[in-house]
């Protein structure tokens, strides 16, 4: 029998750069979280992760047995793959899910409140879903990765992308979620992208202009990359912290 009285448990799918910051998290006790249970189909990455941590930790060989424990929130930080396998039995069972790969969310239909995609690697999401309300006429995301980060190695800047937001999340899955994020905000406004692999840049470096009816935005996020993962940046992991924490106390 899974003991799930009174303990509130989070449940990470994907326990490699992402999922490793928030467990530390949980640990350092930044969320009031008693119980992580974690999934990797890779249960070697699940059960290092594990080994770090002086937390109760449980590992699951599936989603299935870790609805078993009726988590409360469950991060999904593995890939667009895991995201639209998973989503719909997570919703099912009235489950709180923060969605990483949010590059997922834009093929599939989904309506159910209890779906969260955190600010990930960039910000100012509130204001541009405000404006979307009054209308958007243009957003222009320009991504400057380093080489690194799509295995490249040019040594001059090179644009390896132009386009719109949900072929760039498609055909980059595991580097432009940030270009999914703001086409799920924006809607149903365009993003244009254009990815930029730039050996002068040690940063992820995600910039938006937005034109809307009322005026202009331009936001700029300069992201350290993930030491582990160079396409990922921290900022990502800390935005599922944070939502973490106002979804546990709810
Ligand atoms: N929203 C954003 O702004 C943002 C920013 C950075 C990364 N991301 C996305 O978040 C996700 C996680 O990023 P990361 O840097 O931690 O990746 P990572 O590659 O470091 O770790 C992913 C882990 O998930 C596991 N995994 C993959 N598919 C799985 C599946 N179907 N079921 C179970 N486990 C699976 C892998 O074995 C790996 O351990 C990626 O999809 C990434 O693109 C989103």
């Amino acid at each position: 029998m899974v003991e799930t009285k009174d303990t509130k448990k989070v449940g990470i799918i994907g326990c490699g750069a992402i999922g490793t910051l928030i467990a530390e998290a949980v640990e350092q006790k930044r969320v009031a979280c008693d119980e992580l249970i974690l999934y990797d189909h890779n249960e070697k990455k699940a059960e290092k992760l594990k080994s770090y941590l002086s937390f109760p930790v449980t590992v699951v060989a599936s989603l299935d047995e870790m609805l078993r424990f009726e988590p409360k929130v469950i991060v999904e930080a593995a890939s667009q793959q895991a995201a639209r396998e998973y989503v719909e039995q997570i919703t099912a069972e009235d489950i709180d899910l923060i969605v990483m790969s949010s590059g997922a969310l834009l093929g599939l239909n989904v309506q159910s409140s209890k779906v969260h995609v955190p600010s990930g690697a960039i910000g100012g999401l509130d204001a541009l879903a405000s404006a979307a309300l009054a209308g958007i006429d243009e957003v222009l995301l320009t991504t400057r990765k380093n080489p690194k980060a799509f295995d490249l190695n040019n040594k001059e800047p090179k644009v390896v992308y132009e386009g719109r937001a949900e072929e760039a999340a498609r055909l980059y899955p595991r580097e432009m979620n940030v270009a999914a994020t703001l086409a799920l905000t924006v809607k149903p406004a365009k993003v244009r992208v254009q990815v930029v692999s730039d050996p002068a840049v040690q940063r992820n470096r995600h910039e938006f202009q937005v034109k809307w009816r009322f005026g202009e935005m331009f936001l700029c996020f300069m992201n350290d990359p993930h030491p582990e993962n160079p396409r990922t940046s921290a900022l990502a992991a800390w935005s599922a912290i944070k939502l973490l924490q106002l979804l546990l106390e709810k």
